[in-house]
């Protein structure tokens, strides 16, 4: 690993970054700028049906990423030799939000056959929690992740 790290050193942190930056920054991107406005469409079926399609592709988006991201981590904290609580909070929070996420992504893929079946009620109920709970929870939890990353870093 130190190997590796000392010859792809540079890359290997731009991936770690790329991944906080797509993760935490997708979400933020769906909650608060396309959420809302996709609200305003008035046909409940359409609205309904672009709100999973866009969260679906987010998370296809993502996916990747979270791998990257700890594949990444791990090879910069064994290249540079970190060790401590910051370390392993990190590890946690990783393990907490890709929980989430796996929890939001079969929830959706559920919403997505009720939705095909036409049964809208029922597709509603199974992403109900995804904007209010779930992904905001994901949302903190990726901010305080890239806070532990720059405090790891340091001046
Ligand atoms: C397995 C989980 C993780 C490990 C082991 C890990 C490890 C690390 C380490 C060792 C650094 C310091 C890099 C350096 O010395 O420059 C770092 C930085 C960083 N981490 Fe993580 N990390 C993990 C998960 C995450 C997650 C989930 C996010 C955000 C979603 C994240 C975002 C960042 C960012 C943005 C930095 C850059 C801070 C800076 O260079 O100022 N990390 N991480």
């Amino acid at each position: 690993m130190q190997e590796i790290f000392r010859n792809y050193g540079t890359i290997i942190i731009f991936l770690h970054i790329l991944s906080a930056v797509i993760w935490v920054g997708g979400m933020i991107a769906i909650r608060f700028a396309v959420h809302p406005s996709l609200q305003s469409i008035d046909e409940p079926k359409i609205r309904l049906g672009k709100t999973l399609q866009i969260v679906g592709r987010l998370f296809n988006i993502v996916m990747p990423f979270i791998i990257i991201s700890a594949l990444c981590g791990i090879i910069i904290l064994k290249g540079v030799g970190y060790s401590g609580v910051l370390i392993h909070l990190k590890e946690a929070i990783w393990t907490v939000m890709t929980l989430n996420f796996a929890y939001m992504y079969i929830k959706r893929a559920k919403a997505q056959k009720f939705f095909n079946n036409g049964d809208l009620a029922k597709a509603k109920e199974m992403v109900k929690l995804l904007p209010t709970i779930l992904l905001p929870i994901n949302i903190v939890l990726g901010l305080m992740a890239i806070l532990a990353g720059v405090v790891l870093r340091g001046l």
